[in-house]
């Protein structure tokens, strides 16, 4: 293994391509920050007990890819493999739910982390962008979610992604389901692991991807012919907002989620040019996931969307961003004083809010045009000791070419001006 490699599953993000994760993400937050939300940050680890009671002890995530550690201190710690349990621990902690604001809206912007197998796509440190809204049982608020990640993927340019939508229900009418369907599932032809997995989360073997298994799973009992009549009015009242909304979605009753916390109201962002690591973002409700890490009851609802997955996807579709550049001034001394004075003037742009870039290290003249060229700069400011001499600097258009000298005194004023 090469001292320079990134560990397996993970990669860095370098310029230029990491302008487009920026970019992305803040098209994500835009939204959000627009429609009420406001920022949480929690730490990148937990107690792992958080997510075993919050995850679930039978998801893969928690019993499969979570990285585990016991500090020096003796406390088990996990690097956290998603969002929604921490965001909902810290607003336990801070109280947001007591301040009489129900719900309380908050978006957050990370790194998670999941020991998984890596693929195209799949990653063992990845960057989601998230919202959760707690402590309020209304369709409206599960529709505004959705509707905002559209809406958020939409001003990327996005067109080839579809929203799958299902309902899990709650804990009257699962529970009954779950039962008539591990008695169905009991009966079949399955291995060793998926016959437990039977008896721990028989939802997830509706999930299962082999043919011979779905095979059997043609005639299992249909969540939605179990759902309760409340459940059953809050999906049908979610839908009917969206398709008010304009938002087209798909009804998908396959789709599960792998994480146990859901009730009611799921839903995938899939892309199609993504291959098998499909599903850009996810979400749904989680009315019970308070009580679960101990909290009050806090019916709430959330989404994360997977920004690496959200930036092959405009990859997918051969989206560039509109992404401006960065350096609007790039100054080019030649000489020793013309460092100073150039130097001088940078700080003053800067200062006045133009970005402006420097020619460091005395380079000759033609190297340092080209990194001129490369920032991206509309103008380029260049002084040898003549001009100086003159109290000038030159002042050349990237674009048209065109140069003129201008007094060294007026370089910040014209700029402004030239650059509106
Ligand atoms: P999730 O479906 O596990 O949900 O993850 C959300 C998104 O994160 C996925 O759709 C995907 O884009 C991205 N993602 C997940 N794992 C990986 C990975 N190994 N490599 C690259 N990207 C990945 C959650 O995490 C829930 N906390 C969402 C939520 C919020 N539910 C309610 N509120």
């Amino acid at each position: 293994m090469s001292t320079f490699q990134a560990p397996k599953g993970t990669y860095d993000l370098t310029p230029p391509r990491s302008a487009t994760f920026l970019a992305v993400r803040e098209a994500i937050a835009a939204p959000l920050r627009d429609s009420g939300y406001g920022y949480i940050e929690t730490p990148g680890f937990e107690n792992v007990e958080l997510f075993a009671r919050g995850v679930g002890e039978s998801t893969d995530i928690v019993t499969k890819e979570m990285y585990t550690l016991t500090t020096k201190g003796g406390d088990q710690l996990a690097l956290r493999p998603e969002g929604t349990a921490s965001v909902l621990r810290a607003a336990l902690e801070a109280n947001l739910h007591k301040a009489g604001n129900l719900p309380v809206k908050l978006w957050y912007s990370g790194s998670y982390y999941r020991y998984e197998r890596p693929q195209a796509g799949r990653y063992r440190h990845f960057s989601q962008v998230g919202a959760e809204a707690i402590g309020t049982e209304d369709p409206v608020l599960d529709a505004e979610l959705i509707i905002l990640a559209d809406q958020a993927y939409r001003s990327l340019g996005l067109r080839q992604f579809r929203i799958l939508l299902n309902s899990l229900g709650d804990k009257e009418c699962r529970p009954v389901y779950r039962e008539a369907l591990q008695t169905f599932l009991r009966d079949l032809d399955l291995d060793e692991e998926t016959r437990r997995r039977i008896e721990i989360n028989p939802l997830r073997v509706l999930d299962d991807k082999r043919a011979d298994v779905q095979k059997q799973l043609t005639d299992a009992p249909k969540l939605r012919d179990y759902l309760c009549d409340a459940c059953k009015a809050y999906h049908e009242e979610v839908r009917a907002l969206l398709t008010a909304a304009g938002v087209v979605f798909e009804d998908d009753e396959k789709l599960v989620r792998g994480l146990d916390y859901y009730t009611r109201t799921t839903f995938e962002f899939v892309h199609d040019g993504l291959g098998s690591q499909s599903a850009v973002g996810g979400g749904g409700r989680y009315d019970g996931l308070s009580e679960m890490i101990g909290g009050p009851e806090l019916p709430s609802v959330g989404w994360a969307l997977g920004v690496d997955r959200t930036v092959l996807a405009l990859e997918a579709e051969g989206i560039e961003l509109d992404l401006p550049y960065t350096t609007s001034v790039y100054a080019v001394p030649l000489g020793e004083e013309a460092r100073r004075v150039l130097f001088g003037v940078v700080t003053g742009l800067r200062r006045a809010g133009i970005a402006a870039d420097f020619a460091f290290g005395g380079r000759g003249l033609k190297g340092a045009m080209k990194s001129a060229n490369r920032s991206g700069a509309r103008y380029a400011l260049v002084a040898g000791e003549r001009d100086l001499a003159e109290g000038v600097v030159q002042l050349k258009d990237m674009e048209s070419g065109e140069q003129s000298a201008v007094p060294v005194t007026e370089v910040a004023a014209e700029l402004a001006k030239r650059l509106g």
